[in-house]
């Protein structure tokens, strides 16, 4: 049932338009957008939320928009005590704190589409990896070798946690994306690379790191109209696409989207 629903009987239309029809559950925990205009209604709505979703036990108020190259929200708890929380996902468990490291569950298709794709024996690279949901999967249904690099330490140090909580192992690196070419000195079977907004230009470091054969699962923000264009330059830069596809809206007309790719 959408947020609006569930407010039905609650607020009188005027404000119930001014809500956002979705909000996003990781673990126990709702997120949700209310305009500052709707202040003295939030604890109201938060309430509505738990009263209906009896898996969510905080509710969090996103204040900011993603910040920062680490992508970490500001939030206000409206319901409960804590921004952490445990999140399952193909099979996997996940522990995330909210307020210090990047977590959606979002791409759990993606990431389930990508473990499909891994041959045993692979050596693979996670650039931006979070606390884990890309690498944990494949490392947990695959017999590959993994490497995660992400520049946040909170990150880096939930990614460990998580690697213990799933009994796999993991090579994870603080460090930026940027450096890859001086920290790598051995190639990959695959990279996979959820760019931070506006970044596509790490792509261009992947290549260097690539087998031959090797792929590279490219994630960037870009509008519908900007698609044909964004695949010219690709193939420009010599990069085959296999395959891509829209993986959901995150801004009015901005979607993420996802492509495979090998080098020419
Ligand atoms: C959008 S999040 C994606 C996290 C994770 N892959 C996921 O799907 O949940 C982007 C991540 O990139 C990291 N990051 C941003 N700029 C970076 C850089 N230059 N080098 C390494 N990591 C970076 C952030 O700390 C953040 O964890």
């Amino acid at each position: 049932m959408s947020h609006q629903a569930l407010l039905k009987d609650k607020l009188p239309p005027e404000k119930l338009s001014r809500l956002p029809k979705g909000f996003e559950v990781i673990g126990d925990i709702a997120i949700i957008y209310i305009p500052q205009s709707l202040d003295d209604e939030k604890y109201l709505i938060a309430q509505a939320l738990v009263s209906h979703r009896k898996d969510v036990n905080i509710v969090l108020r996103k204040i900011n928009k993603l910040a920062g190259t680490q992508r970490v929200g500001d939030f206000e708890i409206l319901l409960g005590n804590r921004t952490t929380t445990l999140h399952r996902e193909n099979d996997c468990v996940f522990h995330v704190d909210l307020k210090k490291a990047y977590f959606s569950g979002k791409l759990a298709y993606e990431r389930n589409r990508i473990v499909q794709m891994v041959n045993d024996g692979e050596d693979i690279l996670v650039l931006f990896c979070g606390v884990g949901p890309f690498l944990i999967p494949i490392a947990k249904k695959k017999n590959a070798s993994i490497v995660g690099l992400d520049s946040n330490a909170d990150a880096c140090e939930y990614f460990r946690i998580n690697a213990e909580l799933n009994k796999i192992d993991a090579d994870i690196i603080l460090g930026d994306a940027g450096s890859i070419c001086s920290l790598f000195k051995r190639k990959f079977d695959r990279i996979v690379m959820p760019a931070p907004y506006g970044q596509d230009y790490f792509l261009n470091l992947a290549s260097s790191l690539l087998k031959p054969e090797g792929a590279v699962h490219f994630y960037t923000f870009k509008k519908d109209f900007e698609i044909s264009h964004f695949k010219k330059l690709l193939e420009k830069k010599r990069w085959i696409i296999d395959f891509y596809r829209n993986c959901g809206g995150v801004a009015p007309r901005v979607s993420r989207y996802g492509f495979d790719l090998r080098q020419r």
